[in-house]
């Protein structure tokens, strides 16, 4: 089976973390988030990988190499202009051979893969779309089936006043590739607002899969935040990253004994926790990592070679590579690119979006 993985936008939402990595690379848990969902694709026998690119193309080939680490074969296509969610599977159409997957990029989900797939193959449908329930569909694409699962209508971005439904896109299709004789060349196509609604119009057979397992789309700040929230609550039933409540500690780290550690906590490589450091769960902090002494930190995730000073505060909030967090600055809901300094005894409250490289306080 093969899968293509759309991982080519500007990923805008996700600003100031994906300003420099792409969003596919945000790291989660301490590992590259793509690397989540070719192990998912790769648990229901996925091994034919293609990534359609665009924004930020060289990281994701530099650290996936040919796949084989997951025992999949990736194959790497990049887009010359940016061809949307549609004129990217276009764009790769000489790799497709059969039936495939599709998907995109931002989604970390227990989608059952292979049952989609028996359902596709017993509708018959020229394409099967993964359905979730969400609380405001307003984000995402609406979709309206019948009683057998039928699409009868997609509507991408729906007004509050047009949502008839809680049930949305959830980002997973199986296409037949002549979904892709739909789909013009070398332009700009959207599969959600132009594809899906051609071949429902056409009378095609679309079909919707729901499911009702753990789902997350982590394109925004909040998102991000809350993907992590979730996995370390062991919320994903295929992964799982240790008991809840568990302190996962890497090698080489030096933890002061006064440190007050309350999981579930992931602690990568090579940190040192100075003395009356307390970390409140759920929190990760990336390699290299230096966290000053008395510092407070609850409910964040920091990336790699951080440096807190002492009795710095940090609560809901997210802080990107190489930042410096100087003696007692305050972050409450703040989210910091890589690079950012926020000088001694700032204050930033929730909102706060600071770019890389930027000084505050
Ligand atoms: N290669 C390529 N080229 N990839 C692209 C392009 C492009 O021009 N534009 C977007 N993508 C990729 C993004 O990187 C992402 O992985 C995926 O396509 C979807 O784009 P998003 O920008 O994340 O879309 P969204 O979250 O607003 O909405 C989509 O996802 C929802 C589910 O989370 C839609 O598919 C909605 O219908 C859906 O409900
Ligand atoms: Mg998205």
């Amino acid at each position: 089976m093969q899968a293509v993985i759309l991982v080519g936008g500007q990923a805008t939402r996700l600003r100031p973390l994906a300003t420099n990595t792409p969003k596919a690379m945000v790291p989660v848990l301490n590992r590259p988030f793509l690397e989540y969902v070719i192990r998912n694709l790769s648990r229901h026998d996925v091994r034919e990988i293609v990534l359609a690119q665009h924004h930020l193309a060289g990281p994701i080939e530099e650290h996936l190499g040919d796949g084989s680490r997951f025992g999949v074969s990736i194959a790497y296509v990049v887009e010359d202009s940016p061809r949307g969610t549609a004129g990217a599977f276009k764009n790769v159409e000489k790799h497709i051979t059969d039936t495939f997957i599709g998907m995109n990029g931002d989604i970390f989900n227990d989608l059952d893969i292979t049952a989609m797939l028996r359902f596709h193959r017993e509708k018959n449908a020229t394409a099967t779309i993964a359905l979730t329930p969400v609380e405001d569909p307003t984000a995402y694409g609406l979709i309206e089936t019948d009683t057998t699962g039928l699409v009868k209508r997609f509507l991408e971005k729906p007004s509050p006043s047009e949502v008839t439904t809680n049930m949305i896109n959830a980002g997973t299709y199986v296409l037949e590739p002549e979904v892709l004789g739909q789909i013009p060349s070398d332009v700009q196509v959207s599969i959600e607002r132009e594809t899906f609604p051609l071949l429902v119009s056409s009378g095609k057979p679309v079909y919707a899969f729901s499911s009702s397992g753990y789902w997350m789309d982590m394109g925004t700040p909040d998102k991000y935040l809350q993907l992590h929230r979730d996995l370390l609550a062991g919320r994903s039933t295929w992964y799982v990253p240790g008991t809840d409540a568990e302190v996962l500690i890497g090698e080489g780290c030096s933890i002061d004994p006064s440190a007050e550690i309350i999981g579930p906590v992931m602690i990568d490589d090579n940190c040192t926790i100075d003395p009356y450091v307390r970390i409140v769960g759920p929190v990760v902090i990336g390699t290299g990592c230096v966290i000053g002494e008395g510092s407070d930190i609850e409910d964040s995730v920091i990336w790699h070679n951080v440096r807190l000073g002492s009795r710095v505060k940090l609560e809901s909030s997210v802080v990107a590579d190489n930042c410096t967090l100087n003696d007692n600055s305050v972050i409450e809901g703040g989210v910091l690119g890589d690079h950012v300094t926020v000088s001694a005894g700032a204050s930033l409250g929730p909102g706060s979006m600071i770019e890389l490289g930027e000084t505050v306080g």
